[in-house]
C-alpha cells in the first residue's frame, strides 16, 4: 500500500509549537516510529506551509497512491481549493487533527475538506495518524 502523509502549515514546528496543545514530539521522530511499526506500508511524507503546494501534491499522487492522510492545519477551516482538490482525485483521504478541534475556537469547528474525505480523526494527539493508517490497512485487506 502506497500511503502519503501530508502536513500543512505550521506542522513543521511540532515539538516546538504550543506544546500544551500539540505535544513535545517532532513529526520526524514520530514518522520514523510509524515506519518501524508498519513495515508493510510504503510511506511517503510531505509538509508544506503553502496552500498551492499542498494542492499540487494532492494532484501529483492522487491518481496512483492507495491512501492519503492529511492534516491541513489551519487550511482545513479556510481552503475551498484543498477541499476541491480532494474531491477531484481518486485516492481516498482521511482528515486528521492532533487536537480536538471541536473543543477549541468556533472557527476550528468547520472543515472545508471533511465532506470529500472518507473520514475524520481528531483529538487523539499524534496517535490520530496511527489510527488513520490502521483504518487504511483494514480497508486495503
Ligand atoms: C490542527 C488543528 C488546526 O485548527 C490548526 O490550525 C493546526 C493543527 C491539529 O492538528 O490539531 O494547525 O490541524
Amino acid at each position: 500500500m502506497k500511503l502519503l502523509i501530508i502536513n500543512g502549515p505550521n506542522l513543521n514546528l511540532l515539538g516546538k509549537r504550543e506544546k500544551s496543545i500539540y505535544g513535545e514530539n517532532s513529526f520526524e521522530d514520530y514518522y520514523s516510529s510509524l515506519q518501524e511499526e508498519f513495515k508493510a506500508v510504503d510511506f511517503e511524507y510531505y509538509q508544506s506551509n503553502v496552500e498551492g503546494e499542498l494542492i499540487n501534491k494532492l494532484h501529483e499522487v492522487g491518481f496512483s497512491y492507495d491512501a492519503i492522510i492529511m492534516n491541513a492545519g489551519a487550511y482545513t477551516h479556510t481552503s475551498i481549493g484543498i477541499g476541491d482538490a480532494i474531491a477531484g482525485i481518486e485516492t481516498p483521504v482521511i482528515e486528521v487533527h492532533i487536537s480536538n478541534v471541536y473543543a477549541r475556537e468556533e472557527y476550528r469547528h468547520q472543515s472545508l475538506m471533511a465532506k470529500n474525505c472518507i473520514g475524520v480523526i481528531a483529538g487523539m494527539g499524534l496517535n490520530s495518524y496511527r489510527l488513520a493508517i490502521e483504518q487504511f490497512i483494514h480497508l486495503n485487506k
